[in-house]
């Protein structure tokens, strides 16, 4: 469904991604792991079609996005219903006056009927918890809650892929397990990203892990990959400093989770 091949990007004279290349299956949930600055954002503003790669290309069901291909319209519009991407800030999605018009934002660009939308907005406002605000305005909520409006206002398109940049920072531990279990019955195509270690295992089976260098040291199974201390050291996931138990006092590489 998805297809990188040898990937490369750079912003001014940064290089943020360097020869990437994987695929993604149909309904296949991957996460996408590596520390501040590995370039996970930039990877998936490039499966969003947001960014294009200097070198290389990416496919979406073998058709290549690059400029040229959005310019058509009706190719824009099927891209840009199938592909959603939930930015690491919800901050930066939210501009409408009313969660309604939140929610209902992308189904009136697309021209869908009014009755269908409002019963669709209803129905997802409802799935996503956050109906009793739908007169509110967003600014109102809470991180948490307008990350809820954002992901009600993708998935009332009927997406194929999901891509969500680290959704579970602001979450606390009541909503991040809500969230878990939500995905895992969505059931599409999800590339998700996080530097929670523990918490990457419940999000999906196979792990694609960005290097400080900002190439793919890793793409397979997660679990094996978080048992492994010398890849978690390679990436950069791991870290050493003193601990103090009473009078005793040693270093030791360990994971944590933020
Ligand atoms: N538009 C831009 N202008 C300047 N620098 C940029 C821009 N976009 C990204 N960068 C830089 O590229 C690097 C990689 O950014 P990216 O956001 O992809 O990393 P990330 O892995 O998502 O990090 P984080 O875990 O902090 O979210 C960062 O050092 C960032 O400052
Ligand atoms: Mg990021």
């Amino acid at each position: 469904m998805i297809e990188l091949k040898n990937v490369y990007f750079k912003y001014n004279n940064n290089e943020l991604l360097k020869d990437i290349t994987f695929k993604v299956k149909e309904k296949e949930k991957v996460v996408l792991l590596g520390i501040n600055g590995s370039g996970k954002s930039t990877l998936l503003k490039i499966i969003n079609g947001l960014l294009f790669p200097q070198k290389g290309k990416y496919f979406y069901k073998g058709v290549e996005i690059n400029k040229k291909q959005l310019k058509n319209k009706e190719f824009n519009r099927k891209f840009r219903k199938e592909v959603v991407f939930l930015f690491q800030n919800p901050d930066s999605m939210i501009f409408n006056p009313t969660v309604y018009d939140e929610i209902a934002f992308g189904l009136r660009q697309l021209g869908d009927k009014k009755e269908d939308i409002d019963e669709k907005v209803k129905y997802w406002a409802d799935k996503l918890g956050v109906y009793k605000y739908l007169n509110e305005p967003p600014f109102n909520l809470s991180g948490g809650e307008k990350q809820k409006v954002c992901l009600a206002a993708l998935l009332i398109l009927e997406p194929e892929v999901l891509l969500l940049d680290e959704p579970t920072a602001n979450l606390d531990p009541k909503t991040t397990g809500w969230l878990i279990d939500f995905l895992y019955e969505l059931n599409l195509t999800t590339i998700i990203t996080t530097h929670n270690l523990s918490l990457s295992l419940e999000l999906g089976d196979r792990g694609l892990v960005l290097s400080e260098d900002h190439q793919i040291i890793y793409d397979g199974n997660l679990e094996e990959f978080i048992k492994d201390i010398e890849m978690l050291k390679k990436a950069g996931l791991v870290h050493i400093h003193r601990h103090r138990h009473g009078k005793l006092e040693h270093r030791h590489y360990h994971t944590h989770d933020f």
